[in-house]
């Protein structure tokens, strides 16, 4: 019998949580240029990422490269420089400091990339110093987080947090662990 037909890939939404200097950029290195698959860095710090060139986002060719690109997200131009995130296709797409999308005017755009990601082939990856820095529509769509050492509430996510009781669990662990190695994380799977 045929091998069934794979048309769409696994199309992961992971969260990296992490304290400040824990590893979460190094870590995201290393994905992103691990395997052949074009990667788009959104940043609202234009000092962070400098090795990989600029694109803007405005229209259609902007979307089309290889390798690493990096778009600088000006929370003051509200959704205005994500307008067209949706023509990002085949790759992957990492929301660096999430805390510049708790701002609501994001919201739906994230939500529709997040809900369309597997048609698009398109693993998304958000990173935050916390739970609370990350917007609850993250959560809700996730379905890895990779956990560094965190100090923040995580009762504040409990209502989008799926797993809560595992997640709880794994931030005393992780915290306990990170005593000894700073850089240490786990990857957890959401159900
Ligand atoms: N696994 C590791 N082993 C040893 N050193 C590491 C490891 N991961 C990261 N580092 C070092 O720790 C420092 C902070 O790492 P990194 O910038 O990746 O942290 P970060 O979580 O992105 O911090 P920030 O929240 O400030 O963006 C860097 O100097 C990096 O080289
Ligand atoms: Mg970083």
């Amino acid at each position: 019998m045929d091998e069934p037909k794979i048309t769409e890939r696994a199309a992961k939404m992971t969260i990296i949580l992490g304290a400040n200097g824990t590893g979460k950029s190094t870590l995201l290195h290393d994905i992103i240029t691990h395997g052949n698959e074009k990667s788009l860095v959104i940043t609202p710090d234009d000092s962070e990422w400098r090795k990989y060139a600029e694109v803007e986002l405005l229209e259609k060719d902007d979307f089309v490269f290889s390798g690493v690109r990096r778009h600088i997200f000006d929370p003051q131009k509200k959704c205005g420089t994500l307008d067209k995130i949706h023509m990002f296709k085949k790759g992957k797409l990492i929301f660096d400091d999430c805390r510049a999308y708790l701002l609501s005017a994001t919201d739906l755009r994230i939500r529709q990339l997040l809900i369309r990601r597997r048609q698009r082939m398109v693993d998304v990856f958000a990173v935050g110093h916390g739970f609370t820095e990350v917007p609850p529509v993250f959560f809700t769509f996730a379905t890895d987080i990779i956990l560094f050492r965190t100090t923040d509430n995580i009762f504040k996510r409990k209502d989008c947090l799926k797993d809560f009781e595992k997640m709880l669990e794994a931030q005393k662990r992780v915290n306990a662990m990170a005593a000894k190695n700073p850089h240490y994380y786990e990857v957890i799977k959401i159900s």
